[in-house]
């Protein structure tokens, strides 16, 4: 298994009897899962994606990979939230945070349409400039303003540089397979599209095309990544007793009502900063509701214990860790003996920089314990496709299962709308003209 539980550090926090006592619920909570008898459950495609997705899409993802590859020295990656933050954790993950620096033969990748702020925006703009780009714009709704509002932008970019007709080799939209104003713009420009099912949900659609495009652009194996889930589609179908992806599900709930409030994913290697956010966006907007739901934070260690150690030693004993223990590095560095041992480190050397970040970690991980952090951890094989795939398949299935622990439908999130009716309002979109006036008065404009 390429993911694997381990409770050893959790005696102290977790009775013996304890995680037993939650079989029945996470089993029912799984049943309902995989019954389609819960609340939203028309959103469960990502549950059997792994084994029954769009081959024929598939081949045209990697065909249209290839083009990208050996039409363009760069891919603008347009979307937000679930359209955006699985491409680019995988691609991070995978390759490298540095990965456009990098010597490499796959286009630089950059990510706009994320965030509203026009300085980012001028200044990847300034990327493409004489250089061969494509665009990939990812919007399920195809309606969502940061995503719409950027890729108005670069339509005029690529048009202006290959033409009308050229921009079709250059802009591919990932959308609705039928409905939304992307889906229209693309039909009605000849772009070609990918389809995000009906039934997989923004957060749940990294290993639909919304995030196998990009990833495949980055040269990284989507055939393995797909393989890692299906594997882990088959392993976690397994009873309670045998399945760590439910236990997991367990110990989150059982920390939760022990009395705490907030899960910090980490891991000890800078290239999963972004999968960390992925996370977050995952459990966050899946359990968040109903004045429910454990928060999602992380961090990366050893770089966080110089700014958030302190905190997690012997600040508010609100959280618990867990911890993604990367069993593999990609590439170590062999640290050798100094002869003059000026700095007086060779106590490190003559090993692998892996041995001293393992250290840390079993260091970290036994002062935690120590002063009161539950620490759950995820052993992880290697930093492979298929591993990825696995993990998330992981993460996705036991967020899930959690949310119907926790009594929440795991598949909605109502609570984002609210700043969008203030910010539509504060905008004068025809329609809220009303709303305008109330807001307008409690700002004080
Ligand atoms: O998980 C979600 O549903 C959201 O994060 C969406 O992915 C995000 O709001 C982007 O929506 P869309 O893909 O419709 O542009």
């Amino acid at each position: 298994m390429a993911v694997t539980l381990n409770t050893k550090y959790l005696g102290s926090f977790i009775g013996k009897d304890e995680l037993g006592a939650m079989e029945p619920a996470v089993t029912a909570a799984a049943k309902t899962l995989h019954d389609g008898t819960g609340l939203g459950a028309d959103f469960r495609g990502w549950l059997t994606l792994p084994t029954d997705y769009d081959k024929d899409e598939f081949a045209r993802i990697k065909a249209a990979a290839k083009k990208i590859q050996s039409n363009s020295e760069v891919l603008i990656v347009i979307g937000i939230g679930g359209s955006y933050l699985g491409a680019r954790a995988a691609i991070e993950f995978l390759k490298s945070p540095l990965y456009n620096s990098l010597k490499k033969d796959t286009p630089d990748i950059y990510y706009v349409g994320n965030c509203i702020e026009p300085t980012y925006l001028n200044e990847v703009i300034s990327l493409v400039e004489g250089r061969d780009f494509s665009v990939n714009v990812i919007s399920k709704s195809g309606t969502t303003t940061e995503p719409a509002l950027a890729f108005r932008v670069f339509k005029r970019l690529v048009e202006e540089r290959y033409g009308k007709d050229g921009a079709k080799d250059h802009i591919f939209a990932t959308t609705d397979k039928a409905r939304g104003t992307l889906k229209e713009l693309s039909d009605t420009e000849g772009y070609e599209t990918f389809v995000v099912p009906d039934d997989v949900g923004g957060r749940f659609s990294v290993l639909t095309a919304v995030g196998l495009l990009p990833i495949a652009v980055a040269g990284c194996d989507i055939d393995a990544l797909m393989q890692g889930a299906a594997d882990a589609q088959r392993d976690f179908a397994a009873p309670f007793a045998e399945n760590d992806c439910y236990k997991y599900a367990a110990i989150r709930n059982i920390l939760n009502r022990k009395g705490k409030q907030v899960e910090m994913l980490v891991a000890y290697d800078p290239a999963f900063a972004l999968m960390n956010e992925w996370y977050k966006q995952l459990f966050g907007e899946s359990e968040g509701k109903d004045n429910k739901g454990l928060l999602p934070t992380s961090c990366i260690f050893s770089t966080d214990l110089h700014s958030m150690g302190q905190f997690i030693q012997q600040g508010s004993r609100l959280m618990f860790e867990t911890i993604v223990d990367i069993k593999k590095p990609k590439k170590d560095f062999f640290l050798e003996k100094d002869e003059a041992n000026l700095d007086g480190l060779n106590f490190l050397c003559g090993q692998n920089m892996s041995v001293v970040n393992r250290k840390a970690q079993e260091g970290t991980i036994l002062a935690h314990t120590e002063g009161g952090v539950p620490q759950v951890i995820l052993e992880m094989a290697d930093c492979t496709e298929h591993s990825l795939g696995y993990l998330i398949y992981f993460f996705e299935k036991a967020c899930a299962v959690s949310g119907y622990v926790l009594g929440v439908c795991p598949f909605d999130q109502p609570g984002v709308e609210s700043y969008k009716r203030n910010m539509f309002a504060l905008l004068g979109k025809p329609g809220y003209e009303e709303a305008k006036a109330g807001l307008e008065a409690k700002l004080g404009i």
